[in-house]
């Protein structure tokens, strides 16, 4: 695997391709990570993986300097899964004038669910994706359902710019409880780990239970809500939506139901299509 440390170097390693496909990281890489490459491997003729812990993602009162740099162990996975090359960008190098020019998604689908918890989160997801984009320049670009409305924001920025990327979508890794896989599981306790599969077991009930058309969606949501309060988790949301744009759904939609909640200092994501 060659490692690219700067721009410069990006491009002389991607010159001799012309169909890179791409997984975007934060690193401290896990199954669900090395999924990913799996996925793209087969998609392009050279596989890219980047590692660039974003500030601009993170509010100030969140894990940014916290957040977990596991350089060798990543490089490692990253070697094991067939990667090709590794960019791996100091914030100098990505960011070297404050990045004044910022991607702002609608409001609609980005001030919702995880934006309105995390205010701003998705200008910075946006806008440290473009600049990846612009960096890799891949054909195919990897990003797991796990973050599902990242997903979807991306999805909604590379058609409304008209960037010739197609945006693939890998499923959800989850451990054999049931817990999705997540840089941040790493940050619970023993006690807090057997605790956490909760939150995936309320989101299936919920699924469960609107599966039939129930029309009394908030009433399954305050119930999972509770539940988990009860069980000492503090929620912000537990919530059926529409696929196609995490709107409250009519009649007839495809539905996810999405959670976020957090079980002592660890904020934990994850959704249900169904
Ligand atoms: O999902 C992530 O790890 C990050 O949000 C991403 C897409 C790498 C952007 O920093």
């Amino acid at each position: 695997m060659q490692i690219a440390r700067t721009l410069d170097d990006l491009r002389h390693v991607l010159g001799a391709y012309c169909k890179p496909a791409f997984v975007p990281t934060m690193g401290n890489l896990h199954e669900g990570h090395i999924a990913l490459i799996r996925k793209a491997k087969p998609l392009g003729d050279v596989t890219v993986a980047s590692i660039f812990v974003n500030r601009l993602q993170f509010l100030p009162h969140e894990d940014f300097d916290s957040y977990p740099r596991t350089w060798d162990s990543d490089c490692a996975k990253l070697q094991a899964a067939g990667c090709d090359v590794l960019f791996a960008p100091t914030e100098n190098e990505l960011y070297p004038e404050p990045q004044t020019f910022k991607v702002h998604p609608p409001g609609a689908l980005a001030d919702i669910l995880e934006g309105h918890f995390r205010p701003g989160f998705f200008v910075g997801v946006s806008t440290v994706v473009m600049k990846l984009f612009a960096c890799v320049q891949p054909r195919v670009a990897v990003f797991g359902k796990k973050d599902y409305q990242q997903l979807m924001v991306i999805r909604r920025m590379v058609r409304q710019f008209a960037l010739p990327i197609e945006i693939v979508a890998g499923e959800t890794e989850r451990a054999a409880d049931g817990l999705a896989l997540s840089s941040r599981n790493g940050y619970l306790s023993a006690s807090e780990r057997h605790e956490a599969v909760q939150l995936s077991l309320a989101l299936k009930r919920m699924a469960a239970h609107a599966k039939p058309g129930t029309t009394d969606l908030a009433a399954i949501e305050a119930e999972a809500m509770n539940t988990l309060l009860s069980r000492g988790w503090k929620p912000d949301y537990m919530t059926v939506r529409r696929r196609t744009d995490l709107q409250a759904p009519q009649a007839g939609d495809p539905l996810v139901v999405l959670g976020a909640a957090k079980l002592g200092n660890t904020r934990l994501i994850d959704n249900l299509e169904f």
